[in-house]
This record gives structure tokens, C-alpha cells and sequence, in this order.
């Protein structure tokens, strides 16, 4: 039982981290959703105390320090305690490297994605220390783990999330605080693509379906794993071969990456273009 535990889900307004609050709430934890829609926010937040549960909506931007602090204060002052922060909000930009915004594609994932995952965890710790218990879950991507064409930025920021998750693992431990890491692969009806710019692609070469997952699949796996504590959670299970073959014979993969996606990619473009 949740013992009316409280999590914190960042990104809570749609996609993955909604279906996540909804999951918490539906078991009995206080969860607080986070994210800067807050109507989006206060309608889920409605629905989840109409279900008979608990919620606090509180506007939240994770790229900027100061927004975070407040939220983590205003969960503290409401509930008392903090169990779980889940890091999830996040974004990415597609596209070559010379041709993103350094801003608006370069700057704000790696804000939102790295920072705000460093910086919610900064403002949870006093409270998970003076607990001796807590949670940390941050959601990278399968990109943490394989560097990824057109997805250069969002490949970094997530690999930064990787080395972050790792290292305050080590470095929190001795207080009995947990931290994991998911690596889910392709997720289907979240807003990340249209977010994406993903329309600019020009092959049709994209996660195939059977391997798709969908955010209430990996809001079970979030739950799984607040359950059974684990360093690092892979969805779905299969794309650990993949890892495995990049780890171990990188120069192959670089090859077949090449061939079959970068270069007709390229050649796709000036077509289109031309
Ligand atoms: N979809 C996939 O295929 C996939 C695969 C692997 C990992 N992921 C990761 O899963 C996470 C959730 O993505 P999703 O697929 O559920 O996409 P989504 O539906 O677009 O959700 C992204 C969430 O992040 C929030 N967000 C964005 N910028 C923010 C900011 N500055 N401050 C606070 N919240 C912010 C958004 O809320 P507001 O706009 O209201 O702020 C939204 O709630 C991301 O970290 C993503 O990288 C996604």
C-alpha cells in the first residue's frame, strides 16, 4: 500500500507523465503534477479528486530554479513529506545539427531535459535527507543509451541524464535514497512528436510498431519500478540487444546507421528540396 505517500510528477500536463499521475493517484498516492499548462494541470487534478483521490496542481517551469523551488516548497507546506519525484518533463527538437535553432532547438531541451532534471532533484534532497528515505525516477530515453541521427541535442541531454541518474545514485545511497533511470523507446499518443518537428523527416524510417509503447505502459513500468527499486529500467525489454550491439561493436552500427538511415535521409531531402 501507498501509506498515502506523496510523488511529485514533473511534465504531469499530458502524455506519459499524466498517465503516471493518474496511475500514483489511483493507488493511493498524493501526487503533485507539475508543468506550465495550468489549466491542464487543475482539469487532471479535477478529475483525479472526483476519482476519489489527491492532487495538487501547482505551475511549474523546470528550467528555471526558481519556479522549482516554490513547487517543491508548496508540496511540502500541503503534504509534509516527499517519496518519489518523478523527472519526466522533457522535449526534443529533430533535425541535422547545422540547421537547428540554437535556441529554441539547442538551448531549451538541454534546459528543460538536463537542468530541470538537476534542478528538481537539488530542491528535493534537503527534504529526502532529513526523511533518511526517497525516490528519485528520471526519465531518460532510449537515446540515453544510443546516440541517435537528427536527434543530436535530445540524444545529449538524455545521455546527461544518464550520467546525472548514476552518479547521485552513488552519492545519495548512504541516506537510503533510491534513484533509477527508464530508458523507454518509442511511445505513441504523448505530444512529443508533434512537439518534435518530426514532420521534417523525409524517409519513413520510425520505430516500428510492435515496438511501440504506450504511456500507460511505461506509467506501469514508473509504478513497477517505485515498487521494486531498480538502477535502470529498459522498455520494452527488447531493445537491451540493441544496446548490447552498440556497446559492443559501435563501429558496425555507425556503418549501418550511415547507410541506411543518414545518407537516404540526405539524399531524400535534396530531393524534396530540389
Ligand atoms: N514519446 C516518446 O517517444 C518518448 C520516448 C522516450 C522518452 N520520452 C520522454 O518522456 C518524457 C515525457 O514525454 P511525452 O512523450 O509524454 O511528451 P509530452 O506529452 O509532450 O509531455 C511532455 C511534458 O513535459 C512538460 N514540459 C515541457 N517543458 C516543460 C518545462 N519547461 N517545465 C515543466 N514542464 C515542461 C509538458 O508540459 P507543459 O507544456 O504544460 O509545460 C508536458 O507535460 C520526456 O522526458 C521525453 O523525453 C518520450
Amino acid at each position: 500500500m501507498s501509506e498515502n505517500k506523496v510523488i511529485i510528477v514533473t511534465g504531469a500536463s499530458s502524455g506519459i507523465g499524466e498517465a503516471t499521475a493518474r496511475l500514483f493517484a489511483a493507488e493511493g498516492y498524493r501526487v503533485v503534477l507539475a508543468a506550465r499548462r495550468m489549466n491542464r494541470l487543475q482539469a487532471i487534478a479535477e478529475d483525479i479528486r472526483r476519482s476519489g483521490g489527491q492532487a495538487l496542481a501547482v505551475p511549474t517551469d523546470v528550467s528555471q530554479y526558481e519556479s522549482v523551488e516554490r513547487m517543491v516548497q508548496e508540496a511540502i507546506v500541503r503534504w509534509g513529506r516527499i517519496d518519489i519525484l518523478f523527472n519526466n518533463a522533457g522535449f526534443g527538437r529533430v533535425g541535422w545539427l547545422e540547421s537547428l535553432d540554437p535556441v529554441k532547438d539547442v538551448r531549451q531541451p538541454l534546459a528543460v531535459n538536463l537542468l530541470g532534471t538537476i534542478y528538481c532533484s537539488q530542491a528535493v534532497l534537503p527534504q529526502m535527507i532529513e526523511q533518511r528515505r526517497g525516490h528519485i525516477i528520471n526519465m531518460a530515453s532510449i537515446l540515453g543509451l544510443l546516440g541517435t541521427p537528427t536527434y543530436t541535442v535530445y540524444t545529449a541531454s538524455k545521455f546527461g541524464v544518464r550520467g546525472f541518474s548514476q552518479a547521485l545514485r552513488r552519492e545519495v545511497s548512504i541516506w537510503g535514497i533510491k534513484v533509477s533511470a527508464i530508458y523507454p523507446g518509442g511511445v505513441s499518443e504523448t505530444e512529443f512528436a508533434a512537439k518534435s518537428g518530426s514532420q521534417r523527416r523525409k524517409t519513413a524510417i520510425s520505430t516500428p510498431r510492435w515496438l511501440r509503447l504506450t504511456a500507460q505502459q511505461v506509467a506501469q513500468a514508473v509504478y513497477r519500478v517505485a515498487q521494486r527499486p531498480k538502477s535502470i529500467v529498459v522498455l520494452p525489454w527488447m531493445l537491451r540487444y540493441t544496446v548490447w550491439l552498440n556497446n559492443m561493436m559501435p563501429s558496425v552500427v555507425d556503418k549501418l546507421i550511415e547507410n541506411r538511415f543518414v545518407r537516404r535521409e540526405r539524399e531524400m531531402s535534396k530531393v524534396v528540396e530540389n
